[in-house]
């Protein structure tokens, strides 16, 4: 990835991104993404009433206090709290763009405002980064990328991008239908957390887009359009 001094955002739709989104429109203050279990473990010392979430293997880490589902961050468990966050795919993605001038959380349901972040950003060049499973492909994340695209007209897309905004444009009615029938989304419904590929697949439902905070790059912040 080409990031350096770009603006990148980073796609995981299911479900990092979403989950992510989903604590800061509850109130949490900030989220900490982090790549291991042990650098959550660590910041929960340092971040005093952090919550601590994330998966691996889709499942609720032992001694966290929630799994990557959004539904597990409801008002009652972030609001004004810090949550520090680790996924499998999600925050390795995170991590990758850390030279990145600006770095955006994105999924499908906070499309429109990484379009209008990328638009306010001012910059000629962009990045698009899908979290994608185990380094490979995530059809999910080509859904985003090709929903932010659709919002962005003048934009000179590249082969990969003209892609992705394809395949969003023939599914964009039945974007459930679509990413419950990818691999991951076949495996979370498998696992039970059906519900998380629904609210996944609700495009533009979003009001907060999470953002790096470029004094503390730790940390993400809800920005909310300019
Ligand atoms: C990841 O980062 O790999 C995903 O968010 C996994 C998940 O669905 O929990």
């Amino acid at each position: 990835m080409q990031a350096k001094g770009c603006n990148v955002v980073a796609i995981d739709t299911l479900r990092a991104a979403t989950t992510c989104a989903a604590a800061l429109e509850n109130g949490a203050r900030e989220v900490w993404a982090v790549r291991t279990v042990e650098t959550s473990f660590a910041l929960r010392e340092r971040l005093e009433g952090a919550v601590l979430g994330g998966e691996r293997h889709l499942l609720p880490v032992p001694g966290f206090d929630a799994g990557n589902s959004p539904f597990d961050y409801g008002p009652d468990v972030v609001a004004g709290r810090t949550v520090v966050l680790t996924t499998t795919n999600g925050t390795l993605a995170l991590s990758r763009a850390r030279f990145a001038s600006g770095v955006a959380f994105a999924a499908l349901r906070t499309a429109h405002l990484a379009a209008r972040w990328l638009e306010g950003s001012g910059a000629d060049q962009a990045v698009i980064a899908h979290a994608g499973t185990g380094g490979g492909f995530s059809f999910e994340d080509a859904l985003t990328a090709g929903a932010i695209a659709a919002l962005l007209p003048e934009a000179g897309l590249d082969d990969l991008m003209r892609t992705c905004l394809a395949a969003y444009r023939s599914e964009q009615d039945e974007l459930e239908r679509a990413i419950g029938g990818t691999p991951h989304g076949r495996r979370l419904h498998a696992a039970g957390f059906g519900r998380d590929v629904a609210y996944a697949a609700q495009a533009f439902a979003g009001s907060v887009l999470p953002v790096r905070d470029e004094r503390q790059k730790g940390r993400l912040v809800a920005w909310r359009g300019a």
